[in-house]
């Protein structure tokens, strides 16, 4: 069987008056279908980039995806336009993007009219109630503007206009991150049900470890356009080899009052992600660096069967 989803050697470098910026850097990974990889990594760190890569939404630099085995990285016009249906993206916040004029059912219903993916109106508004219901908006919001509605079915809307192409694959790009925890866990369950009902592969983008916990089925660290440490979602809270990680890990609140966790603050400077120097890039904020990482870049490479991590001490420390 041929993997679903594989990016290799992904680059994205944008041209900026101080040099190239290498927002991805040389990524790596594969996700099987109907499973979820969680992306994770501070502001900046290269997420969206990376994601809005692999639906096309930004030009590549350099690598190549593959999707259901083949190879899309430069698709024909005609393979675009499938693509476009079968993997989507669920934003923060969609709206930035969307005319506030457009009313709820306008907003889900769009894509479906600029792909012309409907046999006659009948069709369009059949369509657009289906996915309404699967999603959890009710029928009398059809006429409804986002602003008028709280984050929640704000963001319902987002995966409906994402889920009514009924694509295989989505980027949902820290689609909770502006939500209150509770609601949070009502649109997690809602994205879990629908990745089981209708077999859907994800890529989870988000900068708070605990979120993705329970949906991932395995987990990316990123570091400066870097996939620093990659492995189970449980090994990963388990054992997490890559310093970085174990900062990140820290910094979520245990619930038990009788175990104690201790913070790890990281201090120095992130450095920059402009013409970046041939050295592990967290040395600066790392407690165990050496003179080799400054010296030589980590490869990504696998420390126990299945985990694999950037970082030349990961053994050691
Ligand atoms: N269109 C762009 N032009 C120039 N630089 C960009 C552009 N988009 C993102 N970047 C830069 O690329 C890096 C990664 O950004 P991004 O992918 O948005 O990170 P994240 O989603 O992890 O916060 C950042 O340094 C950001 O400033
Ligand atoms: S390679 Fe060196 S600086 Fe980088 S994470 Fe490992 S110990 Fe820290
Ligand atoms: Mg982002």
């Amino acid at each position: 069987m041929s993997t679903f989803l594989e990016v290799s050697n992904l680059k994205k470098h944008f041209k900026t008056p101080k040099g190239l910026l290498h927002a991805v850097d040389g990524v790596n990974f594969k996700i099987d279908e109907g499973k979820t990889l969680g992306v994770v990594g501070e502001s900046g760190c290269g997420k969206s980039t990376l994601g809005r890569l692999i639906v096309h939404l930004h030009e590549i630099t350099d690598g190549k995806i593959f999707f259901e085995g083949r190879d899309i990285t430069n698709p024909p016009p005609k393979e675009m336009k499938i693509l476009r249906k079968k993997m989507q993206m669920i934003f923060q916040d969609p709206y930035s993007s969307i005319d506030p004029r457009m009313t709820v059912f306008e907003i889900i219903g769009e894509p479906l009219k600029i792909l012309n993916l409907y046999s006659n109106k009948e069709d369009y508004n059949k369509q657009i109630d289906q996915i309404m219901d699967i999603v959890g908006l009710a029928k009398r919001v059809r006429g409804a503007y986002p602003h008028e509605l709280d984050g929640g079915r704000r963001q319902r809307i987002g995966i409906a206009r994402a889920l009514v192409l009924n694509p295989q694959f989505i980027v949902c790009d820290e689609p909770v991150s502006a939500l209150d925890v509770s609601i949070q866990a009502q649109i997690l369950n809602l994205m879990q049900d629908l990745q089981r009902d209708r077999n859907l592969t994800y890529m989870f983008i988000t900068h708070d470890l605990s979120v993705v916990k329970h949906i991932s089925d395995n987990i990316a660290v990123m570091y400066l356009g870097l996939i620093v440490e990659f492995c189970e979602t449980k090994a990963l809270f388990k054992a997490p080899a890559h310093p970085y990680t174990r900062a990140l890990l820290s910094a979520i609140p245990i619930p038990s009052v009788h175990e104690r966790r201790k913070r790890i603050i990281l201090k120095g400077e992130i450095s920059s992600p402009i013409n970046p120097a041939e050295c592990c890039r967290f040395a600066g904020r790392c407690i165990y660096a050496k003179e080799r990482c400054q010296q030589e870049a980590p490869q990504l490479r696998e420390v126990t069967p299945g985990h694999f991590c950037a970082c030349h001490f990961a053994e050691e420390i």
